[in-house]
């Protein structure tokens, strides 16, 4: 009896590793020592089947799959190629891809993926390609792309996003290209690529960005093109950062234009230099002082005026026959007839002429 019970639980046992080590039917499959390869491409599925716990390879590619609700890596630890793209998947939950060590390509291209959670790529020490492209992703959290120093292809184009937060793109030292063409970002945040050694491409094109901020770019020492073409730029003072970034680089090959059509490379003008509190010169004890849009203005004292506080307010104000003085206490400029301090002196003093 015992002897039976444990007989019927070994075959339970048995055809469950079965099941679970065996090609699905409507699939092809294949394997060597590294494993199983397992070909399920275009097999009208709506689901991810069972599939050989060895499986290294898997093509998924063009079915209807809606949901990616396996811990891939735990039920096949030995996972090295996942292609899923093409499906209708509409979200990646954030345990999807834990211990996924071996992984090294993903496609996840042309799906319905519409959000990246925290912390979703983490720790794939192996991964190098990543494709997400035309999806309808429209935010991207911080830290969704965490601890993938191997990644070398992030392909994110044709998608919704918005804005780049701060940490996004943040030690990949190995990520080669990276693809954010044709979203609807407007505006690049400080610290959102940082610390990418190897980055050779970065693809900005098509987006709606007018406006860079500050340290939006560091530490990006292999960067070769960077492409901004039609993107509204705004280029009054706030493109300043962006602007003596860039011109410091001249290895970088950039499309960059303003909404006016100018290339940013080519903004030289004093108008612009004038943006930097650095360089903006007052004279006569004027202080640099930067205003709401970023511009740095000079903030004269005394009789000092003009853009530069280099001319005395005295040149402007007609005395008449009088001279000009400046009132200490409030700065402007006021005409001295004889002993008495009026605006503008119609004539001659008398007693000046009968001294004369
Ligand atoms: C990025 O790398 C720097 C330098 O190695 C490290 O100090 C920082 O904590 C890392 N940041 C993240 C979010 O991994
Ligand atoms: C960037 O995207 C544009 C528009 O799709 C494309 O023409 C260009 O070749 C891309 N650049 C790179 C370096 O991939
Ligand atoms: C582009 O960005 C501006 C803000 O900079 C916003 O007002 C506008 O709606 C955006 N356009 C599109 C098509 O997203
Ligand atoms: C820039 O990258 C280099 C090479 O990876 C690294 O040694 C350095 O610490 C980085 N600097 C900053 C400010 O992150
Ligand atoms: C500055 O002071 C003088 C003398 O007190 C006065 O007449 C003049 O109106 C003042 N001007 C301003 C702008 O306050």
């Amino acid at each position: 009896m015992n002897a039976e019970i444990t007989f019927h639980l070994f075959l339970v046992v048995i055809s469950t590793g079965l099941v679970k080590g065996t090609c699905p039917s409507t699939c092809s499959c294949s394997s060597d020592s590294s494993g199983s390869n397992v070909n399920c491409y275009s097999k009208n599925l709506g689901y991810i089947p069972d599939l050989p716990s060895d499986t290294f390879y898997i093509d998924l590619r063009y079915n209807s799959i809606t949901e990616i609700d396996v811990q891939f890596c735990k039920e096949m630890p030995k996972l090295k190629t996942l292609l899923i793209s093409n499906n209708q998947i509409s979200e990646i939950p954030v345990n999807t891809f834990v211990d996924c060590e071996l992984l090294q390509t993903i496609y996840l291209h042309n799906n319905k993926i519409s959000a990246i959670e925290p912390f979703t790529f983490m720790n794939l020490h192996n991964l190098r390609y990543l494709y997400l492209y035309n999806n309808e992703i429209s935010a991207i959290e911080s830290f969704a792309f965490m601890n993938l120093p191997n990644l070398q292809y992030l392909y994110l184009h044709h998608n919704k996003i918005r804005s780049l937060e701060s940490n996004t793109f943040i030690n990949m030292t190995n990520l080669y290209e990276l693809q954010l063409q044709y979203n609807d970002i407007s505006t690049i945040e400080s610290f959102s690529f940082m610390n990418l050694p190897s980055l050779r491409y970065l693809n900005l094109s098509g987006n709606n960005i007018s406006h860079i901020e500050e340290n939006a770019f560091g530490n990006l020492t292999s960067l070769s093109t960077l492409q901004l073409a039609s993107n509204p730029l705004n280029c009054d003072c706030s493109i300043y950062p962006f602007w003596s970034w860039l011109i410091e680089r001249a290895a970088i090959g950039t499309s960059a234009k303003c909404s006016d059509g100018k290339f940013v490379i080519s903004l030289r003008s004093a108008a612009l230099e004038q943006c930097n509190p650095d360089t903006c010169h007052c004279f006569n004890g004027g202080k640099c002082v930067t205003m709401a849009n970023g511009l740095a203005v000079c903030d004269c004292i005394g009789e000092w005026t003009g853009e530069l506080c280099q001319e005395s307010q005295c040149i402007s104000h007609d005395c008449g026959f009088g001279n000009c003085y400046i009132e200490p206490m409030n700065g402007t400029a006021q005409c001295v007839c004889d002993d008495t301090y009026i605006n503008y002196c119609p004539e001659r003093d008398l007693d000046m002429t009968s001294s004369n």
